[in-house]
């Protein structure tokens, strides 16, 4: 395979589907298959095409791993699935993903209203949040973005500051401020998405705080919060838990979105409560999130 010349924002996407409609081997061959490549199941889109084959992608940015991985499936000659690869320079997925992404309601209160439809979209019953998701996470369309946000409307009025921790297109920081919080700070290892986020506030009025690009792991605060939420990797939580709980005010709320429903048990297990106490648990499709109050 001829190797391309990448961009920051080019991706190669992996797409493995299944031949039939109900292949019941699918879904175990995929987990197996990226698992032993160390790639989470969070990491896995999945859907179902228009002609219901099961599908599920990756995007990737490494050639030699893609290599890895493509000399590996062809090794295990398994019938029914098909390996594709695409190439896609930046451009053409965001334009690609713009045509599809369209005004949506999320929790009981709130439109999430790209920019592009600003004028289009009357919204007189619900919260605006406009938004330009760039390349961040944060659309409002993920499950685990509207756990947090439905998790953030039963706290309304009892959280004046924020700390987000990956705040991807800065949703969850706007849903905060449009309830009430006036004290908001954010952090994401990825510079580009503090960027994103840093216009979205600006979009929505809302004044920031500490904005900036930082690893959870190094991250000092210095202080702490009335609600801390965190839409992360299960094993980013588990891995930071004595930190991020630090940052939560005693009397504080976490949240805890992006656990796997088959992670949760594990997450349970590994995410120690001696300082926090355990509120509730909600679940869309997949996904869960955890709710806990600060000892
Ligand atoms: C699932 S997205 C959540 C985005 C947004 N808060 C939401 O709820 O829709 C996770 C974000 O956290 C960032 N992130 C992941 N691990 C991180 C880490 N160790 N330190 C800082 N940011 C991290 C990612 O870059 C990404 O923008």
């Amino acid at each position: 395979m001829k190797v391309l010349k990448l961009k920051r924002g080019d991706y190669y996407e992996i797409t493995l589907s299944s031949e039939k409609p109900e292949n019941k081997d699918f879904q175990p061959f995929v987990n197996h298959f990226f698992s032993c490549h160390s790639i989470e199941p969070e990491e896995l889109v999945f859907d179902l095409d228009i002609s219901r084959r099961k599908r599920v992608r990756i995007y990737l940015r490494s050639h030699t791993f893609l290599n890895r991985l493509k000399k590996d499936f062809l090794s295990r000659r398994q019938k029914g699935i098909c390996f594709r690869v695409r190439f896609l320079r930046k451009k053409d997925w965001l334009d690609k993903w713009q045509e599809d992404y369209h005004a949506l309601s999320v929790g009981s209160l709130f439109r999430i209203i790209p920019i592009w439809e600003k004028k289009k979209v009357l919204c007189r019953t619900r919260i605006p949040i406009y938004l330009d998701p760039g390349s961040a996470f944060g659309s409002g369309e993920h499950e685990t973005t509207q756990l947090m946000i439905e998790e953030m409307e039963g706290l309304r009025g009892r959280f004046k500051s924020l700390l987000d921790l990956g705040v991807g297109t800065g949703i969850l920081s706007i849903a905060a401020a449009k309830l009430g919080a006036c004290d908001i700070w954010g952090i994401d290892h990825d510079g580009a998405s503090v960027n994103v986020a840093k216009r979205n506030l600006l979009l929505n009025h809302v004044k920031q705080g500490f904005f900036k690009s930082a690893e959870i792991k190094t991250f000092s605060a210095g202080r702490s919060f009335h609600l801390v939420a965190a839409n992360l990797f299960t094993t980013t939580l588990i891995e930071n838990h004595m930190r991020i709980i630090q940052w939560v005010k005693p009397g504080g709320y976490l949240i805890c979105s992006g656990i796997a429903v088959d992670h949760k048990n594990e997450f349970r297990e590994r995410f120690p409560t001696k300082k926090i106490q355990f509120l509730r648990e909600r679940r869309k499709g997949k996904w869960c999130l955890f709710c806990y109050r600060r000892r």
